[in-house]
């Protein structure tokens, strides 16, 4: 039972103490309402203010803190503090999440899951912004935004348009990689702790010598990979759509710390640049057996955030968050996500996001920008240009980029090669006739749904190129009448 304490009390935003929270301040009994009544102003004002821009892709996640604990010393390939001396311990954020849905829709959609790691390391905050998937669906980041329109509300019925998704899929080859792999049994993961998470782009690291290497990451669950089939998904959909991340807080609340271990692929820096494929192309895989998966390290999620606004909705995480010792690679979506995320945030959370504390540093913070809506401005000295005479900070020559030598001329090129079919046919390939399946049903179940023949047709022969079988048994299930032997 609630006791009343004198010491306990309400106050407004100044501090002052609140004399009456339930009744409106009024002119006599049945006046009208006051505007002196300033705290009823000040608590209608702020109501109206609570909600900040949701991200425009990935808004519905899940997110908690926890240790990176570098199991293996890096330092022959990279000279990042994080990754540098074995047993070493660093804070981190991680943050879970679907792709296409608002932030109330639901945890079991059939979508990639977002997997972002903010790690606060010695040197600055270095984020791993990537996937549930080694792959993604484009390779340039030029044709992000319309891919992302199709994956979002139709602008008139504001309904989610299979004919969209599969009209921009069908015209968009290169996606078939990652189709295969989403609308087969990793598509809808059980949990976000039962999901492997990737960097998906190849990064460049570098040691103190200045050797250079390629670098992909990738995360394993201690507790496994599990995947919610379609029925399964659609039931919790109803039940309970918020089952993942009700069950990342509840695991950790109970103990049941969840917990990946980081591998990466090394690839020479030469033999990267005249590798079979080329490396940096987001909508392929490297092979493991060419270059097999090296253990760096461990991270376990041990902490739920304190309050979910401040911790998870105001996180922001950029592939551009980079440390000395890590670099971006030519990838031209990596390319574009370095302008994008940190352009995201300026208009979401504000031009000093980077003041909030999920997202500031644990190293002290030295430079000259200045004020800002909310800019706190707690590093900065009377002196607030470079160069000055005053002993203010000034840069440090061992943290410059390392880069890679370029030539050629100014232009719009088709850099990527246009073998589209040979990684998804592997894995088509690979996976049991049961899985095929289930893979074929659930891409009926929506590419079924287009009414125009000739987007259907084009994404079958896409599927067809891929493997004869693959093409044959989803234009059997959705009836769709091809006559291949013409193809
Ligand atoms: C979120 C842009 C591709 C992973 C976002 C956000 C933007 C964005 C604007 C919202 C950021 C915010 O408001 O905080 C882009 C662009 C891409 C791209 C322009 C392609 C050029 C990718 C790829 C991956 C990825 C390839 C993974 C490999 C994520 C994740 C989040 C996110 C995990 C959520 C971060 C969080 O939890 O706050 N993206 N994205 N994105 N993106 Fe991308």
């Amino acid at each position: 039972m609630a006791t009343y304490d004198e010491n306990n009390f309400l106050t407004s935003a100044e501090g002052a103490p609140i004399g009456d929270n339930q009744h409106s301040l009024t002119a006599g009994e049945n006046g009208p309402v006051l505007l002196q009544d300033y705290h009823l102003l000040e608590k209608l004002a702020h109501f109206s203010r609570e909600r900040i821009p949701e991200r425009v892709v990935h808004a519905k996640g899940a997110g908690a803190f926890g240790t990176f604990t570098l199991t293996h010393d890096m330092s022959e390939y990279t000279k990042a503090d994080i990754f540098n001396r074995q047993g070493k311990e660093t804070e981190m954020f991680a943050r879970f999440s679907t792709v296409a849905g608002e932030s109330g829709s639901s945890d079991t959609a059939r979508d990639p899951r977002g997997f972002a790691l903010k790690f606060y390391t010695n040197e600055g905050n270095y984020d791993i912004v990537g996937l549930s998937f080694p792959v993604f669906f484009i390779r340039d980041a030029k044709k992000f935004p319309d891919f992302i329109h199709t994956q979002k509300r139709n602008p008139q019925t504001h309904l989610h348009s299979d004919r969209a998704k599969w009209d921009f899929w069908s015209l968009s080859p290169e996606s078939l990689h990652m189709i295969t792999m989403l609308f087969g049994d990793r598509g809808i993961p059980a949990t976000y702790r039962n999901m492997n998470g990737f960097g998906t782009h190849t990064f460049m690291w570098v040691n103190a010598d200045g050797k250079r290497s390629w670098i992909k990451y990738h995360f394993k669950p201690k507790d496994g990979v599990k995947s919610l089939m379609s029925d399964l998904a659609q039931k919790l959909d109803g039940e309970n759509p918020d089952s993942a991340t009700q069950d990342l807080f509840n695991s950790i609340e109970s103990g049941n710390y969840p917990e990946w271990t980081m591998y990466v692929q090394i690839i020479p820096f030469e033999e990267g640049w005249n590798y079979k494929q080329n490396i940096f192309d987001v909508t392929r895989t490297v092979s493991h057996k060419d270059y097999p998966l090296i253990e760096v390290g461990k991270f376990t999620l041990n902490q739920n955030p304190r309050n979910y606004f401040a911790d998870v909705e105001e996180a922001t995480f950029s592939p551009a968050n980079l440390v000395p010792g890590i670099e971006a690679s030519p990838d031209k979506m990596l390319q574009g996500r370095l302008f994008s995320y940190a352009d995201a945030h300026r208009y979401r959370v504000g031009a000093n996001s980077a003041h909030i504390p999920v997202n500031a540093p644990k190293t002290p913070v030295h430079n000259y920008q200045v004020d800002g809506v909310m800019g706190v401005n707690e590093h900065q000295s009377q002196i607030n240009y470079e160069p000055n005479s005053f002993d203010g900070q000034k840069e440090k020559p061992a943290a410059k980029e390392r880069g890679y030598e370029v030539e050629g001329e100014i232009g719009h090129y088709v850099t990527y090669d246009d073998d589209f079919y040979s990684q998804p046919r592997a894995l088509y390939n690979l996976i049991s006739d049961d899985e095929r399946e289930r893979l074929i049903k659930n891409i009926a179940d929506s590419l079924g749904n287009v009414k125009e023949d000739e987007i259907k047709r084009r994404q079958v022969i896409n599927f067809y190129k891929v493997d004869p079988d693959y093409g044959q048994r989803v234009a059997k299930a959705i009836g769709l009448e091809i006559d291949f032997d013409k193809i």
